[in-house]
C-alpha cells in the first residue's frame, strides 16, 4: 500500500519491486511554509510553464506543472527538496539575537513567537526520547510541553507502565537500570525553527503535579487514574457477538478500569448549562503513578532554517562550577554549528 504517492516517482536506478519506493523525495521545489517565497516561486514556474505552452510544448507544460521544476529546454527535473527561505532577507540567525545569558530565556523569546505569529499548531508539541538501559535502545514519542521554569521543561505522563516511565527510572526488576537522560524536540514549520534540548529528567513532587492534575477536566483525571499507560489490552471473549466486529479487541478492559475510577472518585457533575461542577470533597488525588517530569537542560540547541540547507544553528552548553561560597554557578557556552 503506497503511504503516499511521490510526485512524479522517477525510477530509481537498480529498483526492483521487491524493494519498490513508497516514498522518494515527495517534496516539490517550493519554500516549507512562507507564502511571499511560494507566490514567488508559484508565478515563476505559471510564467515558464505559460511560456512554453506558447513554445507549443503542451505534453511538457503538464508535467511541468506537476513537478513545478524545469530545465531551460522544458525537460522536468526530479521533484526538488523544499527550501527555507524565510529570513534570508533578515540575514538569518546571528550570535547578537540570542540571550547571551540563558537557553532558557531564548526558548521562553522563541516559544512567544511561535505562539504569537498564529498558524502553528499547539507548538508546545515536542517529540521526547528516551532510551533504555543496558540495551541502549531508543523510544520517541510526542508529548505536550506544559510548563518552562528557571529549571527547565515540564510535561506530565504516566511513570508507573508507560516506557517512558521504565526507561527513566526503571522497571522495578532487578536487573532494570534507569536512564535519566531524555530529549524534547521541537520543530516550528511557520517559522522554519527547530529548537533541542538534552538533559536530565526527574519527577515532580507529587503536590506540585496536583496543581496542573486540578486544571484537568475531571474525565482526564479519571482517565489518569484508570489507564495503565502503554499496558497490553487483552481481549475478552464474549460469546454473545455475532460478528467478529462486536467482538471485543481489548477496548473493554480499558472501559472496565474507568467504571472502577469512576465508582472510587465519582462520575463528573454537570450544572443545568453544561458546565462541569465540582466540590472540595469531590477532589481527585494526584495518582502517585503520575505526574510531572522536569527534563532539566545540559543542552540546548536552536536550529533556524536556510537557504540551500545553509542553516543557522548555535549550541548552548552547561558549564558546571562552583562559585566562591561553594554554589553551584549556572554558566552557558554558545556557540555556532555547521549545518
Ligand atoms: C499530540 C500528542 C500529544 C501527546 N501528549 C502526551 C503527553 O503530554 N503526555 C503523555 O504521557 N502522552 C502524550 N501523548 C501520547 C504519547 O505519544 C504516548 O503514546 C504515551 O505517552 C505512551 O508512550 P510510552 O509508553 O512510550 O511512554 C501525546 C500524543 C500525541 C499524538
Amino acid at each position: 500500500m503506497a503511504l503516499y504517492p511521490p510526485s512524479p516517482a522517477p525510477p530509481v536506478a537498480g529498483s526492483s519491486t521487491k524493494n519498490e519506493k513508497l516514498i522518494f523525495a515527495p517534496s516539490p521545489d517550493t519554500p516549507l511554509s512562507s507564502p511571499a517565497g511560494q507566490a514567488a516561486i508559484a508565478a515563476r514556474a505559471a510564467a515558464h510553464t505559460a511560456k512554453v505552452i506558447a513554445a507549443g510544448g503542451a505534453a511538457a507544460a503538464s508535467s511541468l506543472a506537476s513537478s513545478g521544476t524545469s530545465t531551460p529546454g522544458g525537460a522536468a527535473l526530479p521533484p526538488r527538496a523544499g527550501q527555507f527561505l524565510q529570513h534570508e532577507g533578515q540575514g538569518g540567525l546571528r550570535r547578537n539575537d540570542l540571550d547571551p545569558v540563558s537557553p532558557i530565556t531564548q526558548f521562553h523569546a522563541w516559544f512567544a513567537e511561535a505562539k504569537a505569529i498564529g498558524g502553528i499548531a499547539h507548538p508546545e508539541t515536542c517529540t521526547l526520547s528516551t532510551a533504555s538501559l543496558p540495551s541502549g535502545r531508543v523510544s520517541a514519542r510526542i508529548v505536550y510541553l506544559k510548563e518552562l521554569d528557571r529549571q527547565g521543561f515540564v510535561l506530565y505522563s504516566n511513570f508507573g507502565t508507560s516506557k517512558k516511565g521504565s526507561d527513566l527510572f526503571g522497571d522495578g526488576s532487578e536487573n532494570s537500570e534507569g536512564n535519566s537522560w531524555a530529549s524534547l524536540t521541537f520543530w516550528w514549520e511557520g517559522l522554519e525553527r527547530q529548537v533541542r534540548i538534552e538533559g536530565r529528567a526527574t519527577r515532580l513532587p507529587a503536590a506540585e503535579s496536583q496543581v496542573y492534575f486540578d486544571t484537568r477536566v475531571r474525565g482526564s483525571r479519571i482517565g489518569a487514574w484508570a489507564s495503565r499507560q502503554s499496558a497490553v489490552l487483552e481481549p475478552k471473549k464474549d460469546v454473545d457477538a455475532k460478528e467478529e466486529k462486536d467482538e471485543d479487541d481489548g477496548r473493554a478492559q480499558l472501559e472496565k478500569w474507568v467504571a472502577e475510577a469512576e465508582a472510587q472518585f465519582g462520575a463528573t457533575k454537570k450544572a443545568e448549562d453544561g458546565a462541569e461542577v465540582e466540590s472540595e470533597e469531590d477532589k481527585i488525588p494526584v495518582p502517585s503513578f503520575w505526574g510531572g517530569l522536569r527534563i532539566v537542560p545540559e543542552r540546548v540547541e536552536f536550529w533556524q532554517g536556510r537557504q540551500n540547507r545553509l542553516h543557522d544553528r548555535f549550541v548552548y552548553d552547561r558549564v558546571h562550577s562552583e562559585g566562591a561560597d561553594g554554589e553551584a554557578k549556572e554558566a552557558w557556552t554558545i556557540q555556532r554549528l555547521s549545518p
